[in-house]
């Protein structure tokens, strides 16, 4: 969260009388944009496009002078290495780029570059600097935790002068073409190129060269030497002690006109071109970590988090690409009509996409996915960088914030009214006000004088508290926090080695330097019971301003020349801080207590590739307005694809009073957000649900026990992510790779394998929606059971008044829910299951659940319950999903009281007439039982339905039911 000023809650009332009154005479609120560079203003992008420009204007006489010498290649542990020489003159001197290309096991290739001479140490630092003098190569110790087996079949299959053919994948239908002169490489599936790297020769390795001092006045008449040296940007000197050392590259994704991903950007979800044009963007799209509050729409402009993962789309293939590099990077992105695509002929007139890469330092090392299913590139990329971590159960429930609550009589208050209204909610937020003066790991001496008694008021009825830790310590004497991280030295230095200030929400500010194993060590300790006092089994954190947001810094974070742990600049590891950070809270509240063994809670803002194996990210400081709910929903599905599904946006904006009507879509459209939490600025009125009056109160109402009746299918839907990465919202182009009219709606999603097919309305007095239909499958109202009016690749149109929420429901789906209304959801961890039946057109439906105790590490032995629902031939049946003989699971206490939990209800939607029926018989385990059926004939739009209720068949055992 952030504030434009730094202003104590005891200003709350001047600060809102005055922001009135600036609303009156002010523009509305944006971002100021002047505050961040556009890439003319960072030499290294400049200097980039630049030469991308150079290089167009003499298109057919362009060489790169990038030439590759493998001495007798040969493949060995996957692996081809060699050198890449860099002519750097008409005399023909080269520099030395050691490179690397791996064929792993999985299918994906990798390409790494590097710089001899600084790998070597071989060159001088200006400025008496004490970094690193080799780049930056460990970001894949922090992001990669897997997929790195080699490939052993991967063979060399050609070789002459001028390339040589690697055949790889797991069905051996992959190759790589590489071309030594100039260096390209070809990377084909089938015979058919999908992904061609420096194809328009734009890679470039700034190597390392000396200053040459030269008399005043006198230029170098050869090379643009403006930027190299030291930048100055709105009054910040960065001093680039090793001077210019960009890596860049071009990739090319032959006939794909789609390419997804590099969150996190308020676009659509199928980027845009930035080299201007009617509709395109002027500026390349930007990853770099910042405290980018008040963000504009429709921007390329970095925001607080970064993925450097791109996947493209065409009808019927997935490629992607992973540009592994933390430093700040900019991505051009252009598009032409293509003929090297064989396909072009079928499909119409495909695009080539093109895109540029633009690091300022560091390495070159990127990952090659060939797909050829977005299935596939998400899995993929799950094995390299991890998977979304099985969550805290609760933290799937309703999250209830805001910039303060200001003391435990306001927290236990709002805990009362949440219960007097019947609404559900699982955790109660406190931001920074908690705190002593901010500072991290106190309370307010006044205002929470008795933290545990409130923890325990909530986990009377299953409730949690998020406390707010950010990685600025105050600096400040009898703070022993800040005391200890001065002594032991582990905070993050400035240029010249001494502990960095800045400031942040307590005024002049260390950050801790969570790439240093001491400081994760000494952070872990912070968090101990007896450490952290005040905190108990149901604290929970939340780490914000983790870019870091340093707020008279440069573009609001540290300067680039700041020192990490083993003397890496601050230039080099930037987007992988915030990480670090998040990484080393999940890892402390991991040991809060000997013995407990718990799943951590954490939810950051700053992230990177790896960040999903943490917790929860959010979209920072949104705006109370429209478009930003529209925004939301995108930004969302782009982090599922992006591997980093545990993700929401404050609801309903953080900045700014929503009007009522605002409010209760966005709370409709949260219901679907994978994280889902209320937040709101200081300045704002209170929203909390139960106090928008009728019929607001009662939309949220509704909204809210949508979610939590959803609960075991979200549940389900993380299990999934959990195992193979997939996404949580699916937008059209991951569940229908063939439907290519699909291809760039990014407003509609489907919730993870459960069929339900959810358009959330997002624009003013609008009451209804259309929604993209996929596929020919029969689709009926969530609500009503109505079938819809679909035909494939079209429209249906929706009725969506003020109460409704747009939900389909696939046919062909079985979904669990729990229809009890409770307070939290974990007072519904032993309730009764529904099951609902969607019947496909041609009599079948399938679904999952996947349920454990929600809280523990014990599912990793097995206790768990995972079903296969299916309906085939008339018979309702459920079985192990993974074949498992559950009877000879031990069961653990969790696993025992489940054994009393029952499937309860069954609505089967789309029943034929043949099950008109009142009884039905259910076997289970050699024994039989009756169960009644309520039949309801098809009526006008609506689809005949059938009700079986007390079903009694045990959750956890195999049971079939014939209805015919
Ligand atoms: C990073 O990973 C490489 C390769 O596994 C390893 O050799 C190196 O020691 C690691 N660096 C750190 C700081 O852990």
């Amino acid at each position: 969260m952030r504030s434009t000023m730094g202003l104590s809650w005891k200003w709350t009332a001047l600060f809102s009388l005055l922001g009135a009154i600036l609303c009156l005479i002010g523009p509305a609120l944006a971002v100021k944009e002047h505050e961040f560079k556009k890439c003319h203003q960072a030499g290294f992008c400049n200097r980039n496009r630049a030469l991308a420009d150079l290089a167009a204007s003499q298109s057919s006489t362009w060489v790169s002078p990038y030439k590759a010498v493998f001495e007798s290649p040969s493949l060995e542990d996957g692996k081809i290495q060699g050198v890449i020489l860099k002519t750097i003159n008409a005399a023909g001197d080269t520099v030395r780029l050691p490179v690397t290309i791996s064929f792993l096991e999985s299918g994906v290739a990798r390409l790494t570059i590097d710089e001899e001479r600084r790998q070597n140490k071989d060159i001088e630092l200006r400025h008496g600097s004490a970094a690193r003098k080799e780049r930056y190569n460990e970001a894949a110790n922090w992001s990669v935790v897997g997929g790195l087996e080699p490939a052993l079949k991967a063979e060399i299959v050609h070789q002459d002068d001028s390339q040589i053919n690697v055949k790889y994948g797991p069905e051996g239908n992959f190759e790589a073409v590489i071309r030594l002169s100039p260096f390209r490489i070809d990377f084909r599936r089938d015979g058919v190129s999908h992904i061609e790297l420096n194809e328009r020769g734009l890679l470039n390795v700034e190597h390392w060269r000396p200053k040459v001092e030269r008399p005043e006045g006198e230029e170098n008449t050869e090379e643009d030497e403006s930027t190299w040296w030291d930048e100055t940007f709105n009054g910040h000197t960065d001093t680039k002690p090793r001077g210019p050392e960009s890596v860049a590259l071009d990739i090319s994704f032959h006939g794909y006109e789609h390419v997804y991903g590099i969150p996190e950007h308020t676009g659509p979800l199928s980027l845009k071109e930035t080299r201007g044009g009617e509709g395109n963007y002027a500026e390349p799209y930007r990853m770099y970590n910042a405290d980018v509050f008040e963000y504009i729409l429709d921007s390329p402009m970095t925001l607080y988090g970064s993925i450097p993962f791109m996947q493209a789309h065409r009808k019927d293939s997935s490629v992607g690409l992973l540009w592994l590099n933390a430093a700040d990077t900019w991505v051009d992105i252009t598009k032409v009509k293509g003929s090297t695509n064989p396909l072009s002929l079928t499909s119409g007139a495909p695009k080539n996409t093109q895109t540029h890469w633009i690091s300022e330092s560091g390495i070159i090392d990127l990952f090659v996915f060939l797909g050829p299913t977005p299935q596939d590139i998400t899995k993929k990329y799950g094995e390299l960088t991890g998977t979304t971590a099985m969550p805290q159960e609760f933290a799937l429930g309703y999250h209830q914030c805001r910039w303060n609550y200001f003391s435990e009589d306001d927290v236990k208050d709002v805990d009362r009214r949440f219960d007097k209204a019947h609404i559900p909610y699982d955790v109660i937020w406190l931001d920074i006000e908690y705190t002593d003066e901010i500072k991290y790991f106190t309370w307010d001496p006044h205002s929470f004088t008795d933290p545990i008694t409130m923890g325990k008021q909530l986990d009377s009825h299953g409730r949690k508290l998020v406390t707010i830790i950010d990685p600025h310590i105050k600096r400040v004497d009898n703070y022993p926090i800040n005391e200890q991280l001065l002594a032991l030295d582990l905070a993050i230095h400035d240029k010249d080695g001494k502990a960095y200030e800045g400031s942040c929400w307590p005024g002049n500010s260390n950050w801790i330097d969570c790439f240093n194993p001491k400081a994760r060590e000494w952070w872990k300790g912070l968090y101990k019971y007896d450490q952290f006092k005040g905190t108990m089994e149901n604290t929970f954190i939340w780490n914000d301003m983790n870019e870091p947001s340093v707020f008279e810094g440069p573009e609001t974070t540290m300067p680039k020349d700041n020192l990490h742990w083993d003397n890496w600049e601050h230039r080099d590891v930037h987007n992988l801080n915030g990480m670090t950070y998040h990484h080393s809270t999940f890892e402390a509240l991991k040991s809060r207590k000997k013995g407990e063994y718990r799943r951590p809670f954490v939810l950051t803002r700053a992230f990177f590739s790896g960040s999903q194996r943490f917790g929860a990210m959010w979209t920072g400081d949104n705006l109370a307005d429209w478009g930003h709910l529209q925004t939301s929903v995108t930004m969302l599905i782009n982090q599922g694809i992006s591997g980093f599904p545990f993700s929401g946006a404050d609801v309903a904006g953080f900045f700014g009073d929503p009007e009522k009507d605002l409010l209760a879509r966005w709370y409709q459209t949260a219901a679907f957000y994978p994280f889902f939490r209320a937040h709101a600025h200081i300045d704002t009125r209170r929203r909390e649900p139960y106090l928008l009056g009728e019929p607001y109160t009662a939309i949220v109402t509704a909204a809210l026990r949508l979610r939590y009746s959803l609960l075991p299918a979200w549940y389900t839907a993380f299990f999934h992510a959990n195992r193979d990465g997939s996404p949580i919202l699916r937008p059209m182009f991951w569940t229908h790779p063939s439907a290519e009219g699909g291809l760039a709606i990014d407003d509609q999603f489907f919730l993870a394998s459960t069929g339900l097919l959810v358009k959330p309305v997002a624009e003013k007095d609008k009451y209804s929606a259309d929604i993209w239909i996929p596929d020919d499958e029969v689709y009926y109202e969530y609500d009503t059971y109505n079938v819809a009016k679909t035909e494939q690749g079209k429209h249906v149109t929706f009725d969506a008044p003020i109460d409704r929420i747009p939900i389909l429901m696939r046919g062909g789906h079985i979904i669990p829910r729990r229809d009890i209304p409770r307070r939290s959801s974990s007072l519904m961890r032993f309730d009764p299951y529904t099951l609902v039946v969607s019947v496909s057109k041609d009599g079948q439906a399938e679904g999952e659940l996947y349920v454990d105790d929600g809280d523990s590490y014990e599912y990793q032995d097995g206790q768990y319950i995972h079903r296969q629902f299916s309906l085939k031939d008339d018979v309702l049946s459920s079985v192990d999903a993974e074949g498992r003989d559950t009877r000879k699971i031990k069961p653990g206490k969790w696993l025992k009281a489940m054994q009393n939990v029952h499937i309860d209800k069954i609505i089967i939607v789309g029943a034929p007439a043949s099950w008109d029926r009142e009884a039905v018989q259910i076997e289970s385990d050699g024994r039989a039982w009756a169960a009644q059926v309520v039949y309801h004939a098809a009526d006008k739009d609506r689809a005949a339905f059938a009700t079986v209720t007390h079903v009694k068949a045990r959750v956890g055992d195999d049971w079939s039911i014939k209805l015919a």
